[in-house]
């Protein structure tokens, strides 16, 4: 690897977006991934706007410094609430050669194409969903697409403690989906707006009525980084292949690499990022 070069980035507020390097790297398996997971912090979901964009700057600018050219979100709350000032205020003056890319848009490209009612469900942390990203997104690509969504505040501490296949999860699933479902019965499309959230997803399947489709964000994120990449072979060429991959965590590295492989599905040994 020269200089020229380095690794992809990968960035979630903890585990969820082990979720999504699972696809990206079963997609684009060549290159070399650094995943940063700040759990010494998590959750973002309920954090401020303010915090949350320091921390992912701060996050973005540690990915910077161990050689990232190219960095990804995978992270609904982060890139919902620090994507656009970090791509128009603070890349400009660190780098205007590198690039930060989001979750959301990737998945707010194509959700018109599912739908055929053309009502669409968002699930997501309560920072996603008071951002009203979602909306205001679907709304520039399917302007005729109406967009209800529901906070679950309670999904992503029952994942992160292991608790995804509990009574617990059966009860906060059902209740969750009834908030939703009562707002529009022509939803017939939903969005894991969270990263966390594939973990739960068999089980919010089994709690659905019939006929409504859920779209989980990794294989999204993974086409469309692909996409990216070919469209920007000068991006492409400063990525490093090998198939190297790095794991960074904020907390614990013994506890991270005990959850970590329930993400990732392959075991992990992380190493401690100070911050
Ligand atoms: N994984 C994050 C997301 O996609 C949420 C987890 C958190 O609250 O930190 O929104």
């Amino acid at each position: 690897m020269n200089r020229q070069q380095g690794p992809i980035g990968v960035f979630d507020s903890g585990y969820g977006g082990l979720t999504v390097l699972k696809e990206i790297v079963k997609e684009l398996p060549q290159y070399d991934y650094i995943y940063l997971g700040d759990n010494g912090r998590a959750p973002y979901g309920i954090r401020s706007f303010e915090t949350v964009y320091h921390y992912t700057l701060e996050c973005v600018q540690h990915l910077f410094r161990m050689g990232c050219h190219l960095v990804v979100l995978a992270c609904n709350t982060a890139s919902a609430k620090a994507l656009r000032t970090i791509q128009q205020n603070d890349l400009p003056k660190i780098d205007p050669e590198r690039r930060v890319l989001g979750i959301i848009r990737p998945t707010t490209e194509i959700v018109g194409n599912h739908t055929r009612s053309r009502q669409v469900g968002i699930f997501g942390t309560s920072g996603t969903v008071n951002s009203q990203s979602y909306p205001i997104e679907i709304e520039k690509f399917f302007p005729d697409v109406q967009v209800f969504q529901q906070a679950c505040p309670m999904w992503v501490p029952l994942v992160e403690n292991n608790e995804y296949n509990s009574e617990g999860a059966d009860y906060f699933i059902n209740k969750y989906i009834r908030q939703l479902l009562v707002q529009s019965g022509d939803i017939d499309t939903i969005v894991l707006g969270c990263t966390h959230y594939p973990l739960l997803a068999d089980k919010i399947q089994e709690h659905l009525p019939p006929g409504i489709t859920l779209l989980s964000q990794g294989e999204l994120l993974a086409k469309s980084l692909a996409g990216y990449l070919r469209r920007h072979p000068e991006m492409q060429a400063k990525c490093s292949t090998g198939g190297g991959r790095t794991f960074y965590t904020t907390d614990d590295t013994e506890t991270f690499d005990r959850q970590a492989g329930i993400f990732f599905g392959d075991s992990i040994t992380s190493r401690h990022l100070a911050l």
